[in-house]
């Protein structure tokens, strides 16, 4: 792959920051790189492996001439820009859920279905960071077994809400932190927050989002209908919670699966053990802390279903800003070659 000039749309959030890094520790070969985000941050200078770059307005720059686009600066902005960059002859790599469902829009995570990463027409979504990092255990069980049904709770950490959602947390973890006693007794005072509606420090959140008319929320259908696209099996039944916690980095997640045949955890063991970027903890349980900064997913507590149909429980954790958004960016753009 010859030096290509490389941009990142939302260079100055917490994903758009680590796409940055990770395009340095992988050595992508990036000939130019231009960064984007809003007229807040327009001239700002980032030092990066590739010399010092200014941080371009996306509203008024000009997307001519870039290769690769990695966008991660909310949906909105995908929708308004991304055919534009794509238009152009960019191929855009996209974080947000604008394209996740669009058919003629390839839904990769890189080690499950780089595949479906040829048939791009300009964009390619990166899928949402709970479906993906959880899918890096389920999906070595899937291609064994065929997944027919699952249970999954996340435990999602602040940083997916981006910097304005560890900010708030940070600050209420210290405001509830002058009256402990308070939180034990019920007479607590609202911390005041932007992010989220209810308080989340001290606190777990088990609603993301707002629910639909069923009661369901957006994050929760897309661990339904993504998990579909990515394992290209439409009749996988998915029931799912998925709630917030007080965790910077590192999203959880506890699932209950069941298979066309009965696994066992030996089995299940060997099977994910054998696939890429996803390692089996046998003897310490992985954490949010243990999976944050590193590149691979992290399974653990793999027990048979009690109700003896042959399924598993499993706990799942991976960096959200890494394998859930940034690395499986960079990775979709590394299979590009
Ligand atoms: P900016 O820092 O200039 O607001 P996070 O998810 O961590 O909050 O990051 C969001 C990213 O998306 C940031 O880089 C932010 O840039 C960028 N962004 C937000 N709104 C816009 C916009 N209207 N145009 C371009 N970039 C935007």
């Amino acid at each position: 792959m010859s030096d290509r000039t490389v941009a990142v749309v939302g260079a100055t959030g917490a994903v758009g920051r680590a796409m940055v890094s990770i395009l340095t520790q992988r050595d992508f070969p990036v000939g130019r790189l231009r960064l984007f985000a809003s007229a807040r941050s327009a001239g700002l200078k980032v030092e990066t492996a590739w010399g010092e770059v200014e941080v371009e307005d996306l509203e008024t720059a000009d997307p001519a001439g870039i290769d690769i686009a990695l966008f991660s600066a909310g949906g909105a902005r995908s929708r308004q820009y991304a055919p534009a960059f794509a238009g152009v002859g960019a191929v855009v790599v996209d974080n947000s859920s604008a394209f996740r469902m669009d058919d003629r829009v390839p839904l990769v995570v890189a080690g499950i279905n780089d595949h479906a990463a040829k048939d791009h027409e300009g964009i390619i979504a990166n899928p949402n960071c709970t479906t993906m990092t959880m899918l890096m255990g389920v999906a070595p069980l899937h291609r064994a077994a065929g997944l027919k049904r699952m249970v999954a709770s996340s435990y999602q950490a602040v940083s997916g809400s981006g910097k304005t959602g560890v900010d708030e947390l940070s600050r209420q973890v210290r405001f509830f932190q002058a009256d402990e006693e308070a939180l034990n007794d019920g007479t607590w005072k609202d911390p005041g927050g932007e992010v989220y509606p209810r308080p989340i420090g001290f606190n777990v959140l088990p609603i993301i989002g707002s629910a639909d008319p069923h009661g369901y929320t957006d994050e929760e259908l897309k661990l339904l209908n993504e998990t579909r696209k990515i394992l290209e099996a439409p009749d996988i039944q998915a029931e799912s919670t998925c709630v917030r916690v007080p965790v910077v980095t590192g999203h959880g997640t506890s699932v209950a699966l069941w298979f066309e045949r009965p696994v066992s955890p030996e089995e299940a063991v060997e099977l994910i053990a054998d696939a890429p970027g996803v390692q089996v903890w046998l003897d310490k349980v992985p954490t949010p802390l243990d999976a944050a900064g590193i590149d691979d997913v992290l399974v653990g507590r793999i027990r048979p279903t009690l109700d003896g149909l042959g399924g598993l429980n499993i706990w799942t954790v991976g960096d959200n800003l890494r394998k859930g958004a940034a690395l499986n960016a960079v990775q979709v753009a590394e299979l590009l070659r």
